[in-house]
């Protein structure tokens, strides 16, 4: 049986990863080691019914080389304090890492197993020990159009992102629900009297969101009844960090780091609370029928789900409402585009929480188990 550490298991990723890791019983198939960088000695958790004595120290070198395994989201400034010591000192065990540090490196693999299985079975074959998981809004734009990669038509992709807050961490997603109340209260009186005039209800709230009272600690600015058109540090090139991971991270997924396809557009950041939407627009190399391009994108994977571009089915399943908490990756909207024939959009929602973050780990575990 291999021991796999679990590093930052209590952050908001590690605990959809060990309910995700519960729900599909890979408590049974390994001996887990938890650790922690502040309580060692305390108890351990017992995930999957299992008692796994005390937690050890994140930052015990010999306790980590102990593993075969060790799965992380303890975040970036972890895996660069520890993981080039481990490696230093010897350890060839599998690292397993949600944070973005290790993701470009050369001798990492990006996991996303419904899209590049064949990727990481390769750098398994030879000897590739670290497999980082994706940018969520990568990962969950090749899982909705994985079918039209897959068969070589994408010529382009301009993907316009509408981010949750969890992207931004959980202080920012309690921040969003405080700043939805705030505002709320801050014009209950007046909405409930039904003879106000809405234009002095809009003023006082449009004043409120600019005031000092508006909670935006986290973000910095108000994101309820706004949004924000900016997510993540800037670049010289003009784009955001996150724009510009989309070109450089899906390509890298696909195994086609040298022959790229063009993937850029604008990442914004709107009052969901995890879910991650896009609007993509797609070049495609030829002209296809729409029937046969949803076939295409549906028999892609066991997740994706194409929505008929329809209102009603539209508003009801293409949702961050209706996908939260699922593995679900509804994909509809899709149409042809008056700019020409090999134009099309499409608009596709994914829980950041699950395939943009814990669920390609749990699934990298079990592919080295198997
Ligand atoms: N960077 C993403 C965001 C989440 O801010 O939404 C993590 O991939």
């Amino acid at each position: 049986v291999q021991k796999v550490g679990l590093v930052g298991w209590r952050g908001m990723v590690g605990s959809v990863l060990m309910q995700r890791m519960e729900e599909e019983r890979d408590f049974d198939l390994i001996q887990p080691v938890f650790f922690t960088t502040s309580q060692k000695g305390k108890a351990a958790p017992q995930f999957g019914g299992k008692d796994c004595g005390l937690l050890e120290d994140a930052f015990d070198l010999d306790a980590l080389k102990a593993l075969d395994i060790i799965i992380t989201c303890q975040g970036g400034d972890y895996t660069k304090e520890v993981y080039p010591k481990l490696r230093e000192a010897g350890w060839n065990g599998y690292w397993i890492d949600a944070a973005s540090s290790l993701r470009m490196a050369d001798d990492a693999i990006i996991i996303l197993d419904p899209v590049n299985l064949n990727v990481i079975k390769d750098g398994i074959s030879n000897g590739v020990k670290t497999y980082v998981g994706g940018n969520c809004t990568v990962s969950l734009m090749l899982l909705a159009i994985g079918g039209l990669f897959e068969k070589g038509l994408v010529e382009w992709v301009a993907p316009q992102t509408y981010q949750a807050a969890s992207g931004a961490g959980a202080q920012n997603m309690r921040e969003l629900i405080a700043q939805m109340g705030a505002v709320h209260g801050n014009v209950q009186d007046k909405l409930e009297n039904p003879a106000s005039a809405i234009l002095d209800i809009d003023r006082q709230v449009a004043e409120f969101i600019r005031s000092d009272a508006m909670p935006t600690e986290q973000f910095g600015v108000p994101l309820a009844g706004s949004l924000i058109p900016y997510i993540d540090s800037q670049l010289a090139s003009g784009q955001s960090r996150e724009e510009w991971k989309a070109q450089v991270e899906a390509n890298k997924i696909m195994g086609r780091s040298d022959q790229q396809i063009p993937i850029d557009g604008l990442c914004v950041r709107v009052g969901a609370m995890r879910c991650h939407s896009q609007a993509l627009t797609i070049k495609l190399n030829k002209d296809l029928p729409l029937a046969e391009i949803e076939a295409i994108i549906a028999g892609h994977n066991d997740w994706v789900k194409v929505i008929p571009n329809e209102r009603d089915a539209s508003m009801k399943e293409l949702t961050p409402a209706k996908v939260t908490g699922t593995l679900s990756i509804p994909v509809g909207r899709i149409r042809k585009l008056n700019m020409g024939p090999e134009y099309i959009s499409a608009f596709t929602v994914g829980d950041q929480l699950l395939w943009g973050a814990a669920e390609p780990l749990r699934r990298m575990l079990r592919i080295l188990l198997a």
